[in-house]
């Protein structure tokens, strides 16, 4: 085993982020109508801002950033005149439910001697609410925010604070996301890397192509233990 670390994306990879919208749907009809759409229109707004965003130098914190992309995906649904709607999905997702294969494949993880981290575009509170919320702060030697080079992925500087943070290379680090993009692009950083490919989506056409493609996270230690 020549890794030393697994790091983890948050969003979409540990932290489940359709479920807010899944949760808000069960109690409001309007929103049970149309709450994929929904939940899929709040995701990519929230990724196209933050490319946006990193391009243009005008980084803002990852929460003004998620209710800006509600703001839209709301109104494209025909819920923009909801905002009791609005403040209950942003607190449903401050506190987003974790995967279900999450502690276990952490803890598979720490016994085997690795050091785990998070790596995420979330700003500190938020990412700090999440782990609490899903009870896995101690199976997780870090949590690192953008906030730090305020810049959002896939800009280098944001791989390079977990290379910064554990003292070592890009290939000691196995690097783990649900976003095919995220995936791809901590390859051309120098990672090894897994995409978990939860929705099933074809490859993205990038210039980097993830080392391992699964379909959750179960496989993820034994993928490790074996690079
Ligand atoms: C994150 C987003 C990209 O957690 O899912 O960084």
């Amino acid at each position: 085993m020549h890794v030393k670390l697994c790091v983890f994306d948050a969003y979409g990879t540990l932290f489940d982020v359709n479920a807010a919208a899944r949760e808000a749907a069960q109690k409001d009809a309007a929103l049970a109508a149309c709450w994929p759409r929904l939940a899929a229109d709040w995701r990519a707004k929230q990724l196209q801002y933050t490319w946006i965003r990193a391009i243009a130098g005008a980084y803002a914190d990852f929460r003004q950033v998620t209710e800006e992309a509600l703001d839209w995906a709301l109104e494209a649904s025909g819920l923009g005149g909801r905002p009791a709607l609005r403040a209950q999905l942003l607190r449903l997702y401050e506190a987003l439910q974790a995967y279900p294969e999450v502690p276990a494949v952490l803890s598979a993880l720490k016994d085997a001697g690795l050091a785990t981290a998070i790596l995420s575009n979330g700003s500190p509170g938020m990412l700090a609410t999440a782990v609490e919320t899903a009870g896995i702060g101690n199976l997780l030697d870090d949590v690192l925010s953008v906030e730090r080079v305020a810049v959002f992925k896939p800009a280098p500087a944001v791989y390079a604070l977990v290379t910064e943070r554990f003292s070592c290379a890009p290939g000691d680090v196995m690097f783990v996301s649900s976003n095919g993009w995220d995936a791809a692009a901590a390859a051309g950083f120098g990672f090894r890397t897994i995409w978990a490919n939860r929705a099933g989506e074809p490859a993205d056409r990038l210039p980097w192509r993830p080392d391992h493609v699964v379909g959750d996270l179960g496989a993820v230690p034994d993928l490790v233990r074996g690079a």
